[in-house]
């Protein structure tokens, strides 16, 4: 882990900061494009992960294309420099406005998710003057085995259209004279560690594209989504996912003829690559007898752990003895829920001491807020540090 390596030059940086290790990032980047390129697998980076300008530059490097999931999302993509014809939008609410800037950009498909807003675009399309491309976004009901608050994929989950409802409307569907139908997309959900989901959705993609090209679509494209889960327990032991284990489920499993097979990976890209970096404020301890390390990040740098109860590894970088003590991890903010950890047996731990909270690279900065009127995240990176 890079910041136990260079602690003592973390040492007098102001905390709490993100600390990013763009070479492990460069490493899993490598990672993902070598296991894709085996199958001719397109991988887009879902942006909505980390918007980081700096992590954005280096990905861009790599050739993936960009997964939105609004217009400014779009527009950061490509002030980053990402080609327009490699970004795909998804997301139930889509504002006219952003709906407009999407076409105009003339971005590789707009993902759709319910059968109003394809009469929308195709209303916005012949406004613009212009065939849009689109995909189908189902929703394949399929339990992802993962935490209840980031499963997508569900019959009564708010995302994509149901097939049932695709199946219904088909004919309306095709109808729509501004509009190329030419893809289909789903994403069940995020942090799915058991691979053996993607065998599932898998199969029932077969079907569904099957059964909607025989009624007369014609997809270019199948976007099976993101998801693939990092290891929150023991980063050391798996600092890169298992890329290649998930394209070969879906080699196996998918069997969609010639159709590119497109992914959009947010947390795997970007997950392990960052730590926030805190540092302890006060020792008390409650009434109840209760330990607590108060440190001076909290929700509002990395909210996973209030709003989801996400778990997240947690190490005191520079303690100066190996004894341990049992704490519960608080932040700054006025939120009883705002605590990273309980009851974690950390080297005992002093003001002024660094933590290192770990895999926080993935939805920690970009679901940052300004509560308390906290300043929002900085950010350093390795190749800085190194210079
Ligand atoms: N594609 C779509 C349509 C998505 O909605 C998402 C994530 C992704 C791709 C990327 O999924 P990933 O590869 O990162 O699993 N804030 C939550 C996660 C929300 C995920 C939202 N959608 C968290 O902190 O765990």
């Amino acid at each position: 882990m890079l910041s136990k390596r260079i602690a003592s030059r973390l040492q007098d940086l102001e905390t709490p900061f993100y600390l990013y290790d763009t070479e492990l990032l460069r490493q899993t980047l490598e990672s993902v494009v070598n296991e894709s390129q085996r199958y001719n697998y397109k991988v887009h980076y879902a942006i909505k992960a980390n918007y980081d300008d700096r992590l954005l530059s280096i990905i861009r490097e790599y050739g993936l294309g960009v997964d939105c999931a609004s217009g400014n999302e779009i527009r950061k993509a490509v002030e980053a420099g990402f080609d327009p014809r490699t970004i795909v939008y998804a997301g139930v609410g889509k504002r006219d406005k952003e709906l407009r800037y999407a076409i105009e950009q003339e971005i590789m498909a707009i993902n759709c998710e319910s059968i109003e807003e394809l009469t929308v675009i195709d209303a916005l399309a012949a406004e613009a003057g212009r065939r849009v491309d689109v995909a189908l976004r189902i929703n394949p009901d399929i339990d992802p085995r993962t935490n209840h608050c980031i499963d997508t994929g569900q019959a009564d989950s708010k995302f994509g259209i149901s097939y049932e409802e695709i199946l219904d409307n088909a004919a309306r569907i095709r109808s729509l004279e501004n509009l190329n139908i030419v893809g289909v997309h789903l994403h069940i959900g995020s942090q799915i560690r058991e691979l053996h989901v993607f065998e599932n959705m898998c199969l029932k993609v077969n079907v569904i594209v099957e059964n909607l090209e025989r009624l007369g679509f014609n997809f270019r494209f199948v976007d099976v989504g993101g998801g693939l889960g990092i290891n929150y327990d023991m980063p050391e032991n798996e600092p890169i996912p298992n890329f290649a284990s998930l394209f070969a489920i879906v080699h196996n499993h998918l069997h969609v003829g010639d159709r590119e097979v497109h992914f959009e990976f947010g947390r795997s890209i970007v997950g392990e690559c960052g730590e926030l970096i805190t540092r302890v404020l006060f020792n008390k301890t409650t009434a109840t007898g209760r330990k607590l390390l108060i440190v001076d990040a909290s929700m509002t740098e990395l909210i996973r752990p209030a709003l989801y109860g996400a778990y997240h590894n947690i190490e005191n970088i520079t303690a100066d003895t190996d004894r341990t003590d049992k704490y519960t991890v608080v932040g700054t903010a006025c939120e009883s829920t705002d605590r990273f950890d309980e009851n974690v047996s950390l080297r005992r731990s002093k003001r002024g001491d660094l933590l290192s909270i770990k895999s926080a690279g993935a939805y920690g900065m970009s679901m940052a807020s300004r509560y308390n009127l906290h300043d929002l995240p900085r950010a350093v990176y390795s190749e800085d540090l190194m210079k």
